[in-house]
């Protein structure tokens, strides 16, 4: 069968869609995981953007080596030189180098001819080559730009050295029937088409981003560009779930396969979902809570008599196993390590003492533990930082009659420290409480809130993202009362920011 690379840039085009941004500690978080997933290309950053992006993609290309590391750069030398020096001492690093070649972005961007962006591609991928042995490059707006200059410049990039070309449907304008024919033209145009990889790169403002990229494979990209639930600029990139899953189930059509491991797909959009803080919409395909959810008594009928009827791929397929009894409060040490280590966590010693310690907690409030409960309380408890304070105690009252109040009470280095603050609702008067005992004031810039499970005891997942100056700050907290997850998420976000 036909192998399509998966080029991931959850951690680059995704990344920088508002409430998307992540620390360095979790990109290389996902970073692994994009790993065990099996994509083929780890797009980790744009380098040059900042120093915090320059640290990840070199942390990145240092601890990541399953796959090829890639880092975007502009036309242009001063970020080709920074794209170099972060992945240089990766085993397979590429340098990816756009610049745009439609006439709209020619003329009230660059302000440049056609002739000029040509000279810009030829000089600087044929500079990239100079250091790197693996080029892209991408034609911005390649969907909106005039075929026959498209090709020219493909034609030279590839002169220069580049071995990946990317058509980019930038501004997510075209349609499946489009997106088919311009690969089709590129390739039929190109001066050495079989020495290239074409790629694709389809972003989702008409809702299209999916059927497009699987469209321009049919029309012979060998790659696809995309990101883990589809975050990405505006509207989102083409999601890897879909574009995965619709290759595995439509084998029959598409007649192609990728590398990935599909049962790892669930862990991975969790995983996201979890450190960026943005929750993945019920009704999200492959990977949303409703998926494989049969309500109605018909659907839930055929499928017990057969699951064929109603559903075309499989829950445990994605790595969905739903709601699988695990553990209880009678379940000891050796039991808890031995599920960690079916759903595949290698965690240090002293972690996994803290886990199990917050296991038994869970377990005596919760009378069943399932995998994603064990799933939150991982990764719930996963950066482990120097904890300045921890929660000692609480006490909320709100209503409709009275103002909401909050007490809480601290410990910092074994002191108790309390404070009372009153609020909007009860988690802005524990928030205010908690202001008042560190002394600071750091603006709240998002706060999100998911059930990890369904039920009356289900746990709540919170996190909140706070600003310290410029830099973004997220804080996690994990418990059966969202007033206490709350709570914590907010104490670990200050505990970061005042390291
Ligand atoms: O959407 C786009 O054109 C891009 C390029 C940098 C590949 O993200
Ligand atoms: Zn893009």
């Amino acid at each position: 069968m036909r192998k399509i690379k998966i080029f991931d840039t959850t951690l680059r085009d995704g990344e920088q869609s508002p409430g998307c941004s992540m620390n360095i500690h979790e990109k290389l978080e996902m970073a692994r995981q994009l790993e065990r997933l099996g994509v083929d290309v780890i797009e980790a950053g744009f380098p040059v953007a900042s120093p915090e992006d320059f640290e990840s993609v070199e942390k990145i290309a240092h601890e990541v080596q399953g796959c090829q590391i890639a880092g975007l750069c502009r036309a242009v030398r001063g970020d080709i030189d920074c794209a170099w020096e972060a992945l240089k001492d990766h085993p397979n690093p590429l340098i990816h180098i756009f610049l745009a070649t439609s006439d709209i972005h020619l003329e009230a961007k660059l302000h440049k001819t056609r002739e000029e962006v040509l000279a810009q591609v030829k000089e600087m991928v044929a500079y990239a080559k100079s250091m790197c042995p693996n080029i892209e490059f991408s034609a911005e707006d390649a969907s909106r730009s005039d075929r026959d200059y498209l090709v020219q410049v493909f034609d030279a990039a590839q002169q220069a050295g580049a071995s990946v070309l990317n058509i980019p449907d930038t501004v997510g304008y075209a349609t499946p029937a489009e997106m088919e024919e311009l690969v089709r033209y590129v390739k039929a145009h190109l001066k050495h088409p079989d020495q290239a990889v074409l790629s694709v790169h389809c972003h989702n403002d008409l809702g299209m981003g999916v059927a497009n990229s699987l469209a321009g494979m049919q029309g012979g990209a060998d790659q696809i560009e995309c990101t883990v639930n589809g975050i990405g600029e505006r509207a989102g990139n083409a999601a890897l779930e879909e574009i995965v899953m619709a290759i595995k189930t439509r084998a029959d059509i598409y007649g192609c396969e990728t590398g990935i491991d599909t049962r790892q797909i669930y862990r991975t959009s969790k995983l996201l979902s979890t450190v960026t803080g943005v929750p993945v919409p019920p009704n999200k395909a492959i990977v949303g809570a409703n998926a494989f959810a049969h309500e109605s008594g018909i659907h839930q009928h055929g499928v017990i008599n057969n699951r064929l009827t109603y559903e075309i791929m499989s829950p445990e397929s994605v790595g969905i196993y739903q709601n699988r009894m695990v553990l209880g409060k009678h379940s000891g040490r050796h039991a808890f390590e031995e599920r960690l280590d079916q759903l595949g966590y290698r965690i240090p010693e002293q972690v996994l003492e803290q886990s199990f310690e917050k296991f038994k907690v869970l377990a005596d409030r919760k009378k069943i533990v399932t995998d994603r409960d064990i799933e939150a309380l991982i990764s719930s408890n996963r950066y482990q930082i120097p904890e300045a304070y921890t929660l000692d105690s609480f006490v909320v009252n709100s209503g409709t009659v009275i103002s909401a109040t909050a007490v809480v009470k601290l410990v910092k280095d074994g002191e108790g420290k309390e404070h009372v603050a009153r609020g909007e609702g009860p988690i802005d008067a524990a928030f205010k409480a908690i202001d008042r005992i560190v002394k600071q004031n750091f603006p709240l810039k998002n706060y999100s809130i998911q059930s990890v499970t369904e039920g009356e005891d289900a746990l709540g997942e919170v996190v909140v993202k706070i600003l310290k100056g410029d830099e973004i700050i997220t804080g996690r907290g994990l418990s059966t009362d969202i007033i206490e997850a709350s709570i914590k998420a907010y104490i670990n976000a200050i505990n970061k920011a005042i390291m």
